[in-house]
């Protein structure tokens, strides 16, 4: 009951306290080309992760399940929403389901409206093979998240104090998983050392998820009395954190998110070296806000969007956007200079 009731409170809390919007790709620009030799018509949004062929990039991020009929309603239509525009879906985190079996019909809900989308499971980094296997048989997932969430953990009156062990548990579990394994943070951003310790134990596919939007720390601070107002700015930008994972290696698959809300802001993500866009507490809010039918229209401008800018800098595909140059000022700059990342290579 407790863990339905925070789901609630989750969702509740995260509008109330919206996004941070210091994402750091306000610090990046693209370059301007005046002679881009591309047609509109001729733009392609596909990418390809671990595998999966995506028609759109972008996707919904993992945010609800196991909160009883009302989380069930907020996954049908973001399901919906992801079916009419051919976006990949992740489900929220999947433990309330496998502690109390009247939650699945909330997390299933995803699949029986979207029988043939891409839909992502979700587990924390606790949990163990078997509850990760049956937390994908549940939706038939196509590929599965671990996230990753230290911070909030931390500052969740109820949360986790122990950390040790995450990492061999996600060797594991990737072992195991007949489907493409994502790790994902939740706001707070991956350091290159997080991902190269991802990396070495075979984690191909790591979803940044950084610092700029929804912010955990303070969604957790709001549920408690003795606040740990330290962890409220804590985290990497989303803009240095994509940079950082990028130029770990050149085989892994990067997502970025964590505060991308406009299409701008995705192709930057794009050209960045992401291979796709988890968009989550700004399409909750666009859903509170104005509803399905809205949500969908929106999503559908974005990508109508992402095609006008894709056009502007002479980019027919995502594999053209990566090498669009670009311009990185401010402290995103700063930070990545003194990370050892040298910033000119983008722009030159
Ligand atoms: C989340 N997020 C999340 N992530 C996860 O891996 N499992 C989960 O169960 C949840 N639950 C959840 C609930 C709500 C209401 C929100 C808004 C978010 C985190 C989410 O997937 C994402 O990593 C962060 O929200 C950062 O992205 P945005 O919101 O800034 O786009």
């Amino acid at each position: 009951m407790q863990r339905a009731q925070r789901k609630l409170e989750h969702i509740n809390i995260a509008l109330k306290t919206g996004q941070q919007r210091k994402s750091g790709l306000e610090d990046v620009s693209f370059v301007h080309q005046s002679l881009p030799e591309i047609s509109l018509d001729n733009v392609d949004l596909t990418t390809e992760i671990g595998g999966l062929t995506l028609s759109s990039p972008i996707f919904i991020n993992a945010m609800t399940g196991g909160g009883g009929v009302e989380t069930e309603k907020l996954n049908r239509e973001l399901a919906i929403a992801a079916r009419e525009t051919g976006m990949a879906m992740a489900v929220g985190s999947q433990m309330g389901a496998i502690k109390d079996p009247s939650q699945i019909a909330s997390y299933k809900v995803a699949r029986q409206e979207n029988p043939n989308g891409i839909l992502i499971g979700n587990l924390g980094g606790e949990a163990t093979v078997e509850q990760v296997k049956r937390a994908s048989d549940m939706i038939e997932a196509n590929a599965f998240q671990i996230h990753v969430n230290v911070i909030q953990e931390l500052t969740m009156p109820e949360g986790d104090r122990n950390f040790a062990g995450i990492l061999s548990r996600i060797e594991e579990i990737n072992k195991s998983l007949a489907v493409p394994l994502i790790v994902k943070e939740v706001g707070f951003g991956m350091s290159k050392e997080a991902v190269e310790q991802l990396r070495s134990v075979g984690v191909s596919i790591i979803d940044v998820g950084g610092y700029g939007g929804t912010n955990f720390a303070r969604i957790e601070n709001e549920r408690r009395s003795q606040i740990l107002d330290y962890f409220n700015d804590w985290g990497i930008p989303t803009a240095g954190s994509i940079i950082e994972a990028v130029n770990v290696s050149s085989e892994l698959s990067i997502i970025g998110s964590g505060g991308i809300q406009n299409p701008l802001e995705m192709a930057k993500s794009l050209a960045l070296g992401a291979k796709g866009i988890g968009v989550a507490g700004h399409f909750l809010k666009l859903h509170k806000e104005r509803g399905l039918d809205e949500l969908i229209k929106e999503v559908n401008y974005i990508h109508e969007d992402l095609k006008f800018i894709m056009t502007a800098l002479g980019a027919i595909n995502l594999p053209q956007l990566r090498k669009t140059k670009m311009v990185i000022a401010g402290d995103t700059f700063h930070w990545l200079t003194q990370r050892g990342i040298d910033c000119s290579v983008y722009a030159r």
